[in-house]
């Protein structure tokens, strides 16, 4: 037994780890923030930690997240701070905070972020995890919803994911107003019949009854009005735009009436990522618009959608369909004889300058071992320089997949790796 080990619910992330090794969470994250860029959002980066205020307010006190699930804890100062349980109220916050919102609307921001949620751990679900999301902010026109939805699809497919798409609308709190208390009624109907966490649902958030798991709960609640009936022509027409949208771009998606979403700021559109084959903790991301947000928190009405994708969720994702990381290296310089090894570190720089991720053996191994360690660190290629090498300057070039070697001039290197690898990257 090691002396300490990683807390419960709050997995490592190394290098070959069996659950979520770094090697796909750096390919998630990177594919994500890549994909974000070329979409026109900025990086945003907020504290770890925020005044626990923020998210009391955000999520509602109600909510099952500010009941039970925040990690919480008062500093030196006496202070009630809150690692953060999720990343739009604070993305929010640091934008009325900044004024960032008068520099011209949509804003468009995205966030590789921490996240703590003391929830019971199970495969996919962790205390702690990451979040990648975007957030377009201020505009209320549908095609933003459809941009977001559209990246996000982008982003698993450029994974080589192929999740299923919920999609809803929750109308805005109007339209709720009319809904709620139909749902309440139908709920109050069948109070005796219900398990007890929907019943006490039903006064403090009736909407939520629809997460229920328990069976007979969701026999009852495939019954219930729901709020795709109760909406006003305005937010009906948006949606109706929103789908029209996905479709004119090929997205396919499935409506599902009953998708609530867990937390109490969401206004019309709600969306979620759903992949198979991962068990109970199937949800890869999710999303939705937060037109009142802002005004919760005492800024001005800044209308917004946006999404969250659980890192490790997607890499558990990655692992189910076998698909594996990038190769982390596409060379690695093999050198053999004393003299060469004094060369090699000017070697590998040169490729190194050229673009190609680049490693050398600095253990004094020999050829074997050098070869093995190619393998372990996931090179494309070999680049194999012996004394003769060296001297005709014609190197050797292995292909570590195929196991091919082929003789390369010096200054021909470059050229051939790039045809090979189709340039560095
Ligand atoms: P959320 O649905 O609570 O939404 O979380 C987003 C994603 O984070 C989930 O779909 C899931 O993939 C991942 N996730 C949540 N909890 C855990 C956990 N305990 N372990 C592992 N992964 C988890 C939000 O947080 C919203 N802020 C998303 C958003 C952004 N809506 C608008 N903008």
């Amino acid at each position: 037994m090691p002396p300490y080990e990683a807390p419960k619910g709050a997995p490592d992330i190394v290098p070959g780890a069996q659950k979520v090794p770094s090697e796909l969470y750096h390919h998630v994250v990177r594919t994500g923030e890549d994909l974000f860029a070329r979409y026109g959002y900025r990086l945003i980066v907020t504290p770890v930690f925020e005044d626990t205020a923020l998210f009391q307010r955000s999520l509602a006190e109600t909510s099952e997240m500010v009941n039970k699930e925040m990690y919480s804890f008062t500093d030196r100062g006496g202070r009630s701070l809150t690692l953060r349980p999720e990343g739009t109220a604070p993305v929010i916050r640091a934008v009325l905070e900044h004024n960032l919102h008068r520099a011209g609307l949509p804003l468009k921001l995205y966030y590789t972020a921490p996240s703590f949620r003391y929830e019971q751990p199970q495969a996919g679900r962790y205390r702690a995890f990451t979040q990648l999301g975007v957030e377009a902010i201020g505009s209320e026109e549908p095609v933003v919803d459809a941009e977001v939805i559209e990246l996000g699809s982008r982003f698993y497919g450029g994974l080589g994911l192929q999740p299923e798409l919920l999609l809803n609308t929750i109308g805005h709190p109007g339209c709720r107003a009319v809904y709620l208390p139909k749902l309440v009624e139908f709920l109050r109907s069948h109070f005796d019949e219900l398990d007890e966490d929907c019943r006490r649902k039903i006064e403090t958030n009736p909407l939520r009854t629809f997460d229920c798991k328990v069976p007979r709960d969701r026999e009852i609640l495939a019954e219930a009005p729901l709020i795709t009936d109760y909406l006003c022509g305005s937010c009906a027409d948006h949606f109706e735009a929103v789908q029209e949208l996905l479709t004119s771009v090929g997205i396919k998606f499935q409506l599902d009436p009953r998708l609530v979403r867990g937390l109490d700021y969401y206004t019309r559109t709600t969306f979620v990522f759903i992949a198979a084959g991962l068990g109970a903790q199937d949800e890869v991301g999710g999303g939705g618009r937060y037109d009142g947000l802002s005004e919760l928190l005492g800024g001005e009405s800044l209308p917004g959608i946006g999404f969250g994708l659980g890192v490790e969720r997607i890499v558990l994702a990655l692992q189910a369909d076998g698909i594996e990381a990038p190769d982390s290296l596409d060379v690695y310089v093999v050198a053999v004889g004393d003299e060469v090894r004094k060369r090699v570190f000017e070697i590998a720089t040169g490729l190194r300058s050229a673009g190609w991720k680049t490693d050398f053996d600095q253990a004094a191994r020999a050829l074997k071992g050098q070869l093995k360690a190619a393998d372990r660190a996931a090179a494309k290629f070999a680049v194999i320089v012996g004394e003769r090498e060296l001297a005709d300057g014609r190197y050797t070039v292995r292909n570590m997949e195929t196991g091919h070697e082929e003789p390369v001039l010096l200054d021909q290197l470059t050229d051939y790796l790039k045809d090979e690898l189709n340039g560095p990257h």
